[in-house]
């Protein structure tokens, strides 16, 4: 009886396989005729499988020490997950570090690389078709309920240009994918007291007299009670817009009103970079270069965002709170991952620039990174690296799915990090066996260098750059990085922790330093149009027989880590790959101004979207929504979404516009 039960099962999963070969083929064709290929994949008897709950905020900071001042943060994930220390985003900025996560590819990639036409924004990734083949329809696609409250990769400018993103004009275009979604509408995504949402895609609703977190907060939690009624493991995505700044320049994030008396005596933190001195000014890059020192008011103003940033993460901090509350009381919290990140990371008064991201250092990539879930140790810091193109093949090795199963996306620039998460404390080999590029991270920016100074936005030009970031055990930690400017920067991240002295200056005098500099810039050279394998590993591409280069099972490479790259036999190699180097300072990714390449024909993800040139963005038309009064009051701390929605509004057709 027994066996028989097991042949029978065992019959019915090959036919099953058979239907999923038949039907790729099919998408294939789709593919070739110019369709995109979204993942299918058979569903097995999977009912154990856990569910994941990740948790983004809006520009939180790891180096100025944010996650001090959120104490279930504190208590329920650091004291009962693990920290990782070194997890970066791959493009410093809101927009293109969320196109590449939900796409688990780099930015040169989903070439989605800036907040604005043309480098990228909402209109852009709905005409590229990436909003037909991206992270919820795989998940959904593995049985998992997909859903998100927030703001998913919405992004509008400052105050005074038209605001582009996901909005009033085009929220019927909505995020496709996920089986509930309420997402944020520009122009109130930024505005704490004045929440709009869309759910699914429908006529945006106002809740006035609440503050945002309160309303995602409340949703959250009825999205559990609802999940956790259902079969299906389910993954919730929650992206809150705290700490962002409010919009109109030099406005402060708004904590909820219960909030806003807290932390009266902090100030942001003196690093060793602070408001440097000119003899480590001068060695910076581009328009970073020039910028006079920061006086006594601007630094009284930047204290002020300081505290305004941590009271308005309180907010998110009572998010978390009650979702593992909620977790717990629904008996899932131990079968659940939940990961709490940021979408880049976030500077004050770091190497003289007032407050802001989109840079290269520490403060903007390597952004807050803590798991908690089944396997994953309690309570400690671990040193692996990952970057957020990793999360989608790691959310997919939660839900079951591998790299070799039919319909895994195939265009996928990361790994997993699963094994990571349950042997955190794994120490890095110096030089491990065919590479596995462990020790590379790319940060790459096409655009405009953001700055939030308190006396208003400030944009400025020439930010483009491409960034190596060499992680390795026991010293040899490198940032390197290449300007449109023709600037070339090289900290030694170990002994200079504030990246403050820059080694490329003084090349020519140093034999060691032109010899690291050459092997970085092949390095960079292979990183920085990279697919696939090539992004996992780019040393695969820098083998010195021609032959060698990118096998696909990456077997027996002559040249695994940089290490054995600096051995002089290799001087000639990699003196012959040529220089990176821009044409020109331009704000958007454009082939011709970045040649040469490594290979030369290289893709730059182009098979696996559409073409953009000259897209029209939509901007919103209505009549804004007034809102008056500060909310998330005492009382409001536990407000239900039943409550919430009694005073619930549809805009009208004048405020849609
Ligand atoms: C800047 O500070 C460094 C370290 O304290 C010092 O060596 C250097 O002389 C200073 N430069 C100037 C221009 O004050
Ligand atoms: C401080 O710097 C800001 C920004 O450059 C400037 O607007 C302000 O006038 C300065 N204040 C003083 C007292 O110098
Ligand atoms: C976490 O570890 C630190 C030391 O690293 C220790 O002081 C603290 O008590 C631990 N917390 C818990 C909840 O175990
Ligand atoms: C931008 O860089 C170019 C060199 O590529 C330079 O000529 C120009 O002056 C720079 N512009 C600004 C505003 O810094
Ligand atoms: C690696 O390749 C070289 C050259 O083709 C060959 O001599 C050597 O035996 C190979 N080693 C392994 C472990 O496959
Ligand atoms: C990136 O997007 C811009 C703007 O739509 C387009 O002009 C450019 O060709 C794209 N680059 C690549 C490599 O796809």
């Amino acid at each position: 009886m027994y066996l028989y039960a097991v042949q029978r099962s065992h019959r019915w999963l090959v036919s099953q396989s058979h239907i999923v070969l038949l039907s790729i083929m099919h998408l294939k064709l789709i593919y070739q005729l110019g369709g995109l290929i979204p993942l299918c994949t058979s569903i097995g008897a999977q009912a154990q499988r856990p569910n994941i709950v990740f948790i983004m905020t809006d520009d939180q900071d790891l180096y100025l020490n944010s996650l001090d001042y959120q104490p279930a943060v504190k208590r329920e994930l650091i004291g009962k997950g693990t920290t990782f220390s070194r997890h970066y985003v791959t493009v410093a900025k809101c927009c293109p570090s969320r196109a590449s996560l939900l796409r688990g590819m780099a930015g040169h990639n989903t070439n989605i690389t800036e907040v604005n036409a043309p480098g990228g924004n909402w209109d852009k990734w709905l005409i590229s078709g990436q909003n037909e083949d991206y992270l919820p329809h795989w998940l959904t696609a593995a049985g998992y309920n997909a859903e998100c409250m927030g703001h998913i990769i919405t992004k509008l400018p400052y105050i005074g240009k038209i605001m582009n993103g996901y909005n009033t004009a085009n929220y019927a275009q909505r995020p496709a994918g996920w089986t509930h979604i309420q997402t944020a509408v520009d122009q109130y995504t930024y505005e704490y007291n004045n929440v709009v949402f869309s759910l699914d895609g429908n006529t945006p609703v106002s809740y006035p007299g609440y503050h945002q977190s309160d309303v995602i907060r409340a949703m959250s939690v009825d999205r559990i009670e609802e999940l956790s009624a259902q079969d299906k493991p389910f993954f919730l995505g929650i992206a809150p817009t705290s700490p962002h700044m409010e919009p109109g320049g030099g406005k402060w994030p708004v904590p909820p009103v219960r909030y806003k008396d807290k932390f009266p005596d902090l100030k942001a933190p003196r690093a060793a970079n602070w408001n440097p001195n000119d003899t480590y000014q001068q060695q910076k890059a581009s328009w970073v270069k020039g910028l006079p020192l920061l006086n006594e008011t601007t630094i009284e103003r930047l204290d002020g965002l300081y505290r305004a940033r941590a009271q308005s993460l309180l907010g998110v901090d009572d998010i978390v709170e009650d979702v593992i509350a909620k977790l717990a009381e629904k008996n899932i919290l131990d079968n659940t991952y939940i990961i709490y990140t940021s979408d880049n990371g976030w500077h004050i008064g770091n190497h003289r620039i007032s407050a802001g991201k989109s840079l290269h250092y520490k403060e903007d990539s390597n952004v807050p990174f803590i798991v908690r879930g089944p396997g994953v140790p309690a309570n400690i810091t671990s040193l692996l690296p990952g970057a957020h193109l990793d999360l989608a093949p790691t959310f997919l090795d939660i839900a079951g799915v591998k790299p070799d199963d039919p319909g895994y996306p195939q265009f996928l620039d990361g790994r997993s990090l699963l094994d990571n998460w349950k042997n955190p404390a794994t120490e890095l080999t110096q030089c491990p066996v065919n590479g596995g590029g462990h020790e590379v991270i790319n940060v790459e920016y096409w655009g405009i260098g953001e700055e939030a100074s308190p006396w208003g936005q400030i944009s400025h030009p020439n930010n483009s750059y491409k960034t190596l970031r060499i992680v390795h055990p026991d010293g040899g930690t490198y940032l390197y990085s290449k300007w449109c400017t023709g600037d070339t920067e090289l900290y030694e991240t170990a002994s200079d922790p504030g990246e403050l002295t820059n080694r490329a200056l003084n090349a020519d005098e140093d034999e060691d330093i032109s010899r690291l500099l050459s092997r970085l810039n092949a390095l960079l050279m292979a990183a920085k149009s990279c697919a696939g394998d090539t992004c996992r590993n780019p040393w695969s591409l820098l083998q010195p027989e021609a032959e060698r280069r990118a096998i696909p099972a990456q077997a027996n490479l002559t040249i695994t880590c940089l290490e054995q790259a600096l051995e002089p036999k290799f001087d000639d190699f990699f003196a012959s790959v040529p220089e990176v180097s821009f044409e020109k300072c331009m704000a958007y990714q454009y082939r011709p101004n970045e040649m040469p390449y490594w290979p030369e024909n290289v893709d730059l993800g182009e098979a696996y979207r559409k073409p953009t040139d000259n897209y029209i963005s939509s901007s919103p038309k209505g009549e804004k929504v007034v809102s008056q009064g500060f909310f998330g009051t005492v009382t409001q701390r536990n407000v239900m979404l039943s409550e919430i929605l009694k005073t619930a509004k549809e805009l009208t057709p004048e405020q849609l516009g």
